[in-house]
């Protein structure tokens, strides 16, 4: 959450910060700030999104080499003018940006007022911000050493940069839970949460570690310490994503680009992994920890949100095709819960940003006690890809709608490798039957692609329940997940309340809402349980609902029944997630837009949660 960006060196650093804060804007848009230091040290914020501070800003002469810039999703404090960041110390001479939160700051906070620190907004980054003065001022320290000293008062998560008014050739960065990427170029650097405001300039990069403190001056080599003191060496890595998969490529909207490249982004999660004629599947990045999934007494899979349902997916992989236990967990439940973990489990923690606080704090815990750890994560470099031992990447390219889509079906694609791999290594499957499966999974991103050519049945449904004001969503079987899905990107993108249930618990319970005016998504498609299906949606018809279902190419019961259908194409009962949730996310896109909402950028949502 949140967006921070900074840069220091010979060009102008307005121009690069503002456009740094739009790449970043997907992470936080409650309001936004830039500080920058020419001969004084200014800062100017405003509430709401970073073109309200374009706007406000426009047109001024904003002098300065040096700078810090940050979007907020606010934890501490309402989302106003006076809690926007950056943050001033009380005598103005630092200013700061963080992301995270000090969990101990009204303590300290408590300290720094009886020593005559008056504090302007309500956030816990005021308070560090003096905490760092108050240090410097009082010990004599150098900056970088009161940077250092206050982080180690402090209990919490933070990514921040501090630029002093007396230091206009250094600015210090540091980071402990919160994600911050050192951007090298030639002359000069750039500072961000993560890569994307920095791939423009350069693709050398090193991504600051937890608890380490960066002294970055100009015209001089990067140095890192931890903030226990002790010097640490630079790792630089090259950046693998361009700048065009950054940007929208002539759609309206990231959210339907993305979904629009969902065949693209599944072949690049196959590419060299899947060799369908040969018989092979091979996932490079966990190769060594097969053995120990194979004799793994059970797989915890942990994960939030959308993530989440894709290791439901899994759950359903696994156990069908490998006979391996699984369990899922949302990461937030399992970490304070006490789970019993020993050596024999593995951990699979799934997470489109590699960020997220609670699934990194899950990993942790596994890991204490003993646990494999693998991760399925689509930001190469991010945090929980290095916290695990091993793992795989997605590949699906940069995400930056908030509403996770084409991840989702990319992390669906690996969790099938992965079980697929394990079924042929136990010896679950008949060879004939996996044959076939790798030749349907092969040709499952050009049944994507067939199906994306066509949305205007999608489109006509969303005009007809746009208005709606609830939805039931259901599913059985490995599509069960796909409803829990289906519906979350509805209410995340349209704000309509959806529920998405196993279709055959809708009597227990949901079935007391329907009526005619509950429109009811049922995903049908011809595998599986199908007859049960049918069952189900009639007993919806029984009490008038408005049937939406999707079904396979050439289905007629459910056509007869249904108000509406959506055809997808004939695949595996264990691919159809991959293909209906496709239409969904379309669904909820088509929506949400005749509503009128802000699809990329959805209200109190943020694109990667670093805060638990
Ligand atoms: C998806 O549309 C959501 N915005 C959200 O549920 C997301 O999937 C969740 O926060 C997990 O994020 P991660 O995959 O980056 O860990
Ligand atoms: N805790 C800080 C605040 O509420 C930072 C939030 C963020 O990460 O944007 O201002």
């Amino acid at each position: 959450m949140c967006g921070i960006v900074a840069y220091i060196g010979p060009k102008q650093a307005y121009p690069i910060l503002i456009k740094g804060l739009q790449r970043l804007e997907y992470r936080g848009y409650d309001s936004a700030g830039v500080a920058l230091l020419n001969d004084e040290l200014r800062l100017f914020k405003t509430k709401g999104k970073v073109s309200k501070l374009k706007e406000f800003l426009n047109g001024q002469h904003l002098p300065g080499t040096i700078g810090i810039a940050h979007t907020r999703w606010a934890t501490h404090g309402e989302p106003n003018q006076i809690n926007a960041h950056p943050h001033f110390s009380q005598s103005k001479s630092l200013a700061i940006i963080h992301n995270g939160i000090i969990e101990n700051y009204a303590l300290i906070k408590e300290e720094l007022i009886k020593r005559g620190y008056k504090f302007e907004s309500d956030t816990d980054t005021e308070v560090l911000v003096n905490l760092i003065e108050d240090i410097r001022n009082n010990e004599g320290v150098l900056l970088d050493e009161a940077v250092r000293l206050a982080l180690n008062q402090v209990v919490g998560a933070y990514a921040i940069v501090v630029l002093s008014k007396d230091h206009p050739n250094t600015l210090i960065a540091a980071r402990k839970g919160s994600p911050l990427v050192i951007g090298i170029g030639k002359d000069d650097y750039h500072v961000a949460s993560d890569a994307t405001p920095i791939i423009e300039y350069t693709k050398d990069v090193v991504y600051l570690e937890d608890e380490e403190v960066a002294i970055i001056t100009r015209n001089q080599e990067l140095k890192i310490k931890s903030i226990k003191n002790k010097d640490k060496t630079p790792y630089i890595q090259q950046l693998e994503w361009n700048l065009a998969e950054l940007e929208k490529g002539g759609y309206e909207h990231f959210m339907l680009k993305e979904i629009n490249e969902q065949a693209r982004s599944i072949r690049d999660s196959m590419r060299g992994r899947l060799k369908a004629r040969e018989g092979i599947v091979a996932l490079g990045g966990v190769k060594e920890y097969e053995q120990k999934i194979l004799k793994a007494n059970r797989i915890i899979i942990v994960a939030c949100g959308t993530s989440w349902h894709a290791g439901l997916v899994g759950e359903y992989l696994f156990e069908d095709l490998a006979r391996i236990p699984v369990e899922v967990e949302y990461a937030s439940e399992f970490r304070y819960r006490n789970p019993i973990i020993n050596e024999n489990d593995v951990i699979i923690a799934i997470s489109q940003s590699g960020e997220t606080a609670d699934t990194l704090a899950a990993i942790e815990l596994a890991k204490k006690k003993g646990a494999t750890i693998l991760g399925i994560c689509n930001v190469v470099g991010s945090s929980i890809p290095r916290a695990t031992h091993a793992g795989s990447y997605t590949h699906a390219g940069p995400e930056i709608g908030v509403a996770s889509t084409k991840a989702f079906t990319a992390q669906v694609t690996i969790l099938t490798l992965m079980a697929l791999r394990m079924a042929q290594m136990k010896g679950t499957i008949p060879r004939t039957r996996f044959m076939h499966l790798l030749h349907s999974l092969d040709i499952l991103p050009d049944k994507v692609e067939e199906m994306l050519e066509d949305d205007s049945v999608v489109r006509l449904i969303a005009e007809e329940f746009k208005d709606a004001g609830n939805f039931l969503y259901l599913g059985r079987g490995y599509n069960f997940p796909v409803a829990l899905e289906g519906a979350l990107k509805l209410k995340e993108i349209s704000y309509i309340h959806a529920e998405g249930y196993p279709a055959a618990e809708m009597k227990h319970g949901p079935i007391a809402l329907i009526d005619e005016n509950m429109p009811v998504v049922v995903i049908s498609p011809y595998v599986g349980i199908y007859d049960k299906v049918v069952s189900n949606i009639r007993e919806v018809k029984a009490r008038n609902g408005k049937v939406i279902a999707i079904v396979t190419k050439g289905d007629t019961t459910v056509k007869d029944i249904a108000d509406y259908v959506i055809e997808i194409p004939k695949t595996e009962e264990i691919l159809v997630p991959i293909l209906a949730t496709i239409p969904l996310q379309k669904l909820a896109y088509y929506i949400a837009i005749l509503r009128g909402c802000n699809v990329d950028q959805p209200r109190n949502l943020a694109k990667s949660v670093t805060v638990e």
